[in-house]
């Protein structure tokens, strides 16, 4: 046993996410000198039962974002509590964590503090042990590259004076690496731009395009024929992903659609989701019914859940004890995991391991709010879920990206593309 991972310094400081708004970056330093850095992202459509993210509210500072009270909650409350502790003991870390906290939502210190001294310490004790974070974390494997989903159209809380649904998502399943998936996401989002630019479009700070459609389904079709004109099979090499966001379309009991200025009750909603897959190469749906409608969701799990993904982001909020809750009650088949959502390390790997072992399967999510921080990229290599959601190929998101690139050089023969079979839905075996 050696006293190498004792953290002797954390220290935290208040630096800006993609959007120009503050966030927590925490660094962890141990005995040895290893050192790990770990920043929070943040979202904009927030999901009701997400960890609350300690903000100043000083209207002073940045609109009342900064987050001066979470780097002192790092530095003042949760440094000195960890000063002596392995870094090699995440869950003790985590349980920690939790404890001076003593909250059910980390408001006390705030998720954006935990969060960051969590993953921190992750990236810490991997330096202790000279080994990438997806091998100190997932050991000797399997490792699987995942199959990236871009957004690459949206709408919503996202955009302003574009369609309904958040995210238009383009998803190469079927080439045969993440360089080629990659290489795919770029070529087709320059089709859709030039095809979107014609119809009033244009790009968003955060990398996507927004477009001033007349209907929702307009924007599938341009994402479908930005695919083909690419020069890509459609429904075999590329297909697509639907972020539909609905909680922020849900309001006495039903979905308003503003762009088509019209309004739909549940099992209207429910219906065009399985007209939608009957007509186009849908393989993923997320948030397809409201975060208050589980009736809503259990009925259309049942309806169309054999067929394509339904994945649980603003329904379930990377929180384990709500994922069982949809397990046990039927409700989605995939979730969608955002670490910041729930706030440690541990409980996002825990999220992840009662879908798997659900036979559900888990896509890892950047927010619109991102940093510099690739951690989540790491932890799709090392579940092998296989998925990861990001922004098309440019901007913030090829932070990530390259980190993948790397990683998928660096393991060489020994991780393959998860491709078609990251989508249980999508192999012809499945039936
Ligand atoms: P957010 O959006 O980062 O604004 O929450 C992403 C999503 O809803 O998946
Ligand atoms: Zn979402």
């Amino acid at each position: 046993m050696s006293n190498s991972d004792l953290i002797s310094r954390v220290r935290a400081r208040e630096i800006l996410n993609f959007l120009g708004n503050p966030t927590v970056e925490a660094e962890v330093s141990l005995s040895d000198g290893s050192c790990g850095r770990a920043a929070v992202p943040a979202g904009i459509s927030v999901g009701s039962s997400e960890v609350g993210q300690l903000l100043d509210g000083d209207q002073k500072r940045f609109a009342g974002k900064g987050v001066l009270k979470a780097v002192r909650n790092v530095q003042e409350v949760i440094g000195p509590a960890l000063k002596g502790m392995s870094a090699s003991r995440q869950e003790m870390i985590d349980n920690k964590l939790l404890e001076l906290d003593g909250t059910s939502n980390k408001s006390r210190l705030g998720g954006n503090a935990i969060l960051a001294v969590s993953l921190a310490t992750a990236h810490a004790a991997a330096a202790n042990k000279k080994l990438p974070l997806y091998r100190y974390l997932g050991g000797e494997g399997p490792f699987a590259l995942p199959v990236p989903a871009f957004d690459m159209l949206e709408g919503g809380a996202h955009a302003q004076n574009s369609v309904d649904f958040q995210e238009y998502l383009v998803i190469p399943a079927g080439v045969s690496s993440f360089r080629e998936a990659l290489e795919a996401g770029v070529a087709i989002f320059h089709a859709l731009l030039n095809l979107l630019q014609k119809k009033g479009g244009s790009i968003q700070p955060t990398g996507p395009l927004a477009a001033p459609l007349k209907s929702n389904q307009e924007g599938v079709e341009a994402i479908a024929s930005a695919i083909e004109t690419a020069g890509y099979r459609l429904g075999k090499q590329c297909f697509i992903g639907i972020d539909a966001a609905t909680s922020e379309l849900y309001k006495d009991g039903k979905y308003f659609l503003r762009c088509e200025k019209r309004e739909l009750t549940s099992s209207e909603m429910d219906n065009l989701w399985s007209e939608w897959i009957d007509t186009y190469p849908i393989i993923s749906i997320e948030d397809p019914m409201s975060e208050e409608d589980w009736d809503g969701w259990q009925a259309i799990t049942r309806h169309i859940g054999e067929r394509v993904q339904l994945v649980g982001d603003d329904l379930f909020t990377t929180n384990p004890e709500i994922v069982k809750k949809g397990i046990a009650l039927g409700v989605a088949n995939a979730v969608l995991i955002k670490p910041n959502q729930i706030g440690t390390l541990s409980e996002t790997l825990e999220t992840i391991r009662i879908a798997s072992e659900a036979g559900w399967a888990a896509m890892l999510s950047t927010r619109s709010g991102e940093t510099e921080d690739a951690t989540i990229t790491d932890l799709s290599v090392l579940s092998g879920c296989g998925q990861i959601k990001t922004g098309p190929p440019r901007a913030k998101s090829v932070v990530k990206h390259n980190r993948l690139l790397r990683i998928e050089e660096e393991l060489g023969g020994e991780a393959k593309y998860k491709g078609v079979q990251a989508f249980r839905k999508l192999s012809p075996e499945s039936g």
